[in-house]
């Protein structure tokens, strides 16, 4: 099973999740250096203080890219070591070091994705109202407009955002991840606040009219009735309305979602610091999307939840996990059918673009064996049925160009901490000693290649 030429095949990584130095080079904190050091958010404590120190070990992380023969790597550039309170000039230093970074891709003939803000908001403006608060839109604009100044000769692929919906929902709504906050009304304005800060930013960027590739990255799943019931089917759409459309339409229709909105009026939030001309910034043409793609939300209608906080409680809505799912190590199923669905809905229902998988990839108990080998052969079965997947959704029309495995190495997960290993390499926390699991091998073959063999197992 073939790919087509020129088809970009690479892995991601995020800034907070690997790097490490945290007071290093002038960084100044971010939200989530301030979530993780609170007791109670991240399991075991863990932060991402050290991480995996890739800061320091950048060379060596490089050469392992090299060795493993990635045409791609997409990372994201911390916005506080760029502007450690979140505004004013660039703090060289932290320039540098992504400076470095894409330097030693090119010498690899590694093509850097650039993503600008994967959840490390400076610390400084979340005490002015973070993304609840439309400075940060202007501010995260003047961030871009000053990475792209100094980067934009070297990296020509350009994403503003990742997942805007972690971002609003799991940050603001359900309190999961940085900044922690349970408030619906927190959520709708700050989804706002992240798109407009896309559509500033695509704004300031253009206008340098430098000719590179623009794009957002949307986190996407079908969601789908658990049972055979109307109510589950309405409990769907809702979920679907909130995770999927509720993004989708402001970038791709200029408009939200009426039935999402009507149902948080219900709930006495609402979006009324939307202004006059923003949607028109919000829905300007993406030179491509970028899709990240874990699982399907199956549900189910559940009107007398009796966790209020939990994700989709403010829908009436329960995920479930079908009993004849394959799970990961995070519990969630594993689904590749729902990928071909997303790409060629997003064709189908939205927009004929060029469409990048920038994240997909699953969580195993590994570790290294007496040999030292790290056998995840789950990881590999994964991927070998989503690259699938992927081809099937091409073969449906989806336009898609590439495809960044989550992640390259294992890393810092959020508020799992370092208990969830999503790596092709594995690291050894104690020691930072990077170990390429089976995947990994197996992945550079599917990269030499351009293609898989016969179905893994
Ligand atoms: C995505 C995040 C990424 C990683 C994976 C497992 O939601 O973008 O940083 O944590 O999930």
């Amino acid at each position: 099973m073939n790919f087509p030429e020129n088809f970009l095949w690479g892995t991601a990584t995020a800034s907070y999740q690997i790097e490490g130095a945290v007071d290093e080079d002038g960084r100044g904190a971010s939200i989530w250096d301030t979530f993780s050091h609170a007791p109670g958010n991240v399991y075991r404590g863990d932060t991402g203080d050290v991480a995996c120190d890739h800061y320091h070990r950048l060379e060596e992380d490089l050469d392992l890219m090299a060795e493993l023969g990635l045409q791609a790597y997409r990372f994201s550039v911390a916005w506080p070591r760029v502007q450690p309170d979140g505004s004013g000039p660039a703090n060289q230093k932290g320039l540098d070091f992504y400076r470095r970074l894409v330097d030693g891709l090119r010498e690899r003939s590694i093509e850097p994705m650039l993503t600008l803000y994967h959840w490390d908001l400076p610390q400084a403006l979340e005490d002015r109202g973070g993304w609840t608060s439309r400075e940060t839109s202007e501010r995260f604009a003047e961030y871009a407009g000053l990475v792209y100044g100094a980067l934009s000769g070297t990296v020509s692929y350009w994403i503003t955002l990742n997942e805007p919906w972690v971002a609003a929902w799991l940050g603001h709504g359900y309190g999961v991840h940085a900044p922690g906050k349970q408030d619906a009304g927190a959520a709708l304005s700050a989804s706002h606040h992240l798109l407009l800060g896309h559509g500033l930013a695509m704004e300031r960027m253009r206008s340098v009219g430098d000719d590179n590739r623009l794009g957002v990255t949307l986190n996407l799943h079908p969601a789908v009735p658990g049972r055979d019931r109307d109510a589950d089917r309405e409990a769907a759409r809702r979920v679907d309305g909130q995770a999927n459309r509720l993004y989708l339409d402001p970038l791709f229709r200029g408009a939200y979602p009426e039935d999402v909105l009507s149902h948080y009026r219900g709930l006495g939030a609402d979006l009324s610091v939307v202004r006059d001309g923003d949607l028109r910034k919000i829905s300007a043409p993406l030179d491509f999307l970028g899709v990240n793609y874990y699982f399907r939300h199956t549900v189910r209608d559940a009107p007398e939840e009796d966790a209020p906080d939990a994700p989709f409680a403010d829908l009436d809505a329960r995920p479930i996990v079908p009993h004849a799912a394959e799970k990961t190590a995070m519990g969630w199923p594993v689904d590749p059918e729902g990928l071909t669905e997303i790409l060629v809905r997003i064709k189908e229902e939205y927009a004929d673009l060029p469409l990048y998988v920038t994240e997909n990839g699953r969580a195993v108990h590994d570790y290294a064996d007496p040999n030292g080998e790290v056998k995840d052969d789950e990881r590999v079965s994964y991927l070998d049925a989503h690259f699938r997947a992927a081809r099937e959704a091409m073969d449906r029309g989806a336009d898609l160009r590439g495809y960044m495995v989550w992640s390259f190495l294992d890393n810092f997960e959020w508020a799992e901490g370092y208990s969830k290993r999503f790596g092709l390499v594995f690291v050894d926390y104690a020691t930072q000693k990077r170990t390429p699991k089976t995947s990994a091998r197996w992945y550079s073959e599917v990269i030499r290649r351009n293609g898989l063999g016969e179905p893994a197992r």
